[in-house]
């Protein structure tokens, strides 16, 4: 496990914005596996400044998403298909062919799933794998007590995340989807590098308890202390109690 300590998120975002270049750089037709969510924004931002300056080339790369709220039309502003679209892929020059993420219209969760881990499969697996945090340590939409051999499955959304994720749905809890289809641990930890982006106090609690408590299932993130090329990029705040 590396840990790299970053000044703050924009300094954060860049260092794992220059993690992700190196790895399309080295590799250009490598598998990225990528995350929504607030705080990897600002490492896109930075992947489309560097595009946009001829710095980086996404013509060849392959993409597959976390995961996705099950029965939100890809077209709702709050998917994470137009989430990835509004902040890197309508940016760059990724081919729309090589984008996927599960399908959360199709309402078979078991056929959604296994299709998705077909795709994952297909592809070859995950060369670099962003992360990020949830507060009670989930990662994609693995939370608590997940199993940690779960390949792409159908998960109920904790009242936790419900909560937090409100702020995206007019902080409305009514309106946030209550199940969501993600790649599982296992998938995670077949990624041939993972790199977690953390920022801001809130998530200070965690990161001590997943990288420096003991591996276990109440703790999905605490996984990744086993995984042979895991690094974390995280701003002071977030790394102020290791
Ligand atoms: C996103 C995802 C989630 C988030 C986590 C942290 O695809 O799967 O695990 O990474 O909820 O979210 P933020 O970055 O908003 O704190």
């Amino acid at each position: 496990m590396k840990i790299i300590r970053a000044k703050d998120y924009a300094d954060m975002s860049r260092k794992a914005a220059n993690i992700i270049s190196a790895q399309v750089i080295m590799k250009p037709n490598c598998v990225l596996g990528l995350a929504t969510g607030g705080t990897p924004v600002g490492a896109y931002a930075q992947l489309v400044d560097w595009y946009n300056k001829g710095d980086i080339d996404f013509s060849e790369v392959t993409t597959v998403n976390l995961d996705e709220y099950r029965g939100l039309p890809k077209e709702h502003p709050e998917s994470y298909w137009s989430f990835m679209h509004r902040n890197l892929f309508d940016k760059v020059n990724i081919d729309p062919a090589k984008i996927n993420l599960p399908d959360g219209t199709n309402p078979d969760a078991e056929d959604a799933c296994a299709k998705y881990n077909q795709i994952i499969h297909a592809v070859g697996g995950i060369d670099l794998q962003l992360l990020g945090i949830g507060h009670d340590g989930h990662i994609g939409f693995n939370e608590p007590g997940e199993a940690f051999e779960l390949e792409t499955h159908c998960v109920d959304l904790t009242p936790e995340t419900i909560e937090a994720n409100k702020r995206f749905f007019d902080g409305n809890v009514d309106l946030v989807p209550k199940q969501a289809y993600t790649m599982g641990i296992k998938t995670i930890m077949q990624a041939r590098k993972v790199l977690m982006v953390a920022n801001g106090a809130g998530k200070a609690e965690i990161i001590k308890k997943a990288f420096f408590g003991p591996v276990t299932p109440e703790v999905p993130a605490s996984i990744l202390q086993m995984h042979p090329d895991f690094t974390l990029v995280g701003d002071e705040e977030a790394l102020s109690l290791i």
